[in-house]
């Protein structure tokens, strides 16, 4: 069990991106401590989402803490835009390059906290030997590319083995994919700290039903927590 703040972040991908502004603004005043963007490639992940100029322009809508995941291969050249972009957390995929602990000490250089994510399939050993060069690790519950899929079970056992790489270092351990007040408790109950959550926060775009959604999730989590 993790003694670090619980932090709820809810995914924008889910946002309606017509109004993406007042969709951050929203989920900011409900209550979100994280703004959690989802980056894709269509090349690392079947998918295409937004870039550096769309999270850019939504920067001025909130002040909380931007953790922009990046599901892009190759990501070091990419770097730099979102830092001066206003992101304060960059999670790269360890599968996304050859070069993690380049692109980790890069992040760092920039000023930035420095996150590491991994798909479902990759092992929690595939970061072992870098684990001092990162701020945040991110268990993939789902495999990386959309929103709204199952979370899998099995990333429970993953939490608690990255829970256990950790240690007391000063890491956050976010988990992403599927998280909701249903499964919230458990997650946390197995080290994680920041729940990343999409659908089960922006479903529907009813902005008067975010603070709701949010409090359910953070009280799912709080009540294994204690
Ligand atoms: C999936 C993204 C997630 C996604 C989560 O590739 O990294 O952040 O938005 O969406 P839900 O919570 O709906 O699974
Ligand atoms: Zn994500």
């Amino acid at each position: 069990m993790s003694t670090r703040p619980l932090r709820i972040a809810p995914s924008i991908l889910s946002a309606d991106f017509s109004r993406l502004g007042d969709e951050v603004r929203a989920i900011d005043e409900a209550g979100a401590d994280y703004i959690h963007i989802d980056v894709m490639d269509g090349h690392f992940v079947p998918n295409i989402s937004f870039g550096a100029p769309i999270m850019r322009a939504v920067r001025s809508a909130t002040n909380k803490v931007f953790d922009v995941h990046l599901m892009i291969s190759p990501t070091d050249p990419y770097l730099a835009d979102f830092a001066k972009g206003g992101a304060d957390i960059i999670t790269v995929h360890a599968e996304a390059g050859a070069h993690l602990h380049r692109s980790l000490q890069a992040i760092r250089a920039l000023g930035k906290k420095a996150g590491v994510a991994l798909n479902p399939a990759t092992p929690v050993s595939a970061i072992q030997h870098v684990i001092d060069d990162c701020d945040l690790v991110l268990v993939m519950s789902v495999n990386p590319g959309f929103g709204g899929q199952s979370f899998i079970p099995e990333s429970l056992n993953k939490i608690r083995q990255a829970k256990a790489l950790i240690g007391g270092r000063d890491i956050d351990l976010e988990v992403d994919g599927g998280v909701s007040a249903d499964n919230a408790g458990l997650i946390v109950a197995a080290g994680a700290n920041v729940l990343v959550a999409g659908s089960a926060i922006y479903g529907g775009n009813d902005p008067a039903t975010y603070a709701g959604r949010i409090k359910a999730v953070r009280d799912a989590a709080t009540s294994l927590r204690a």
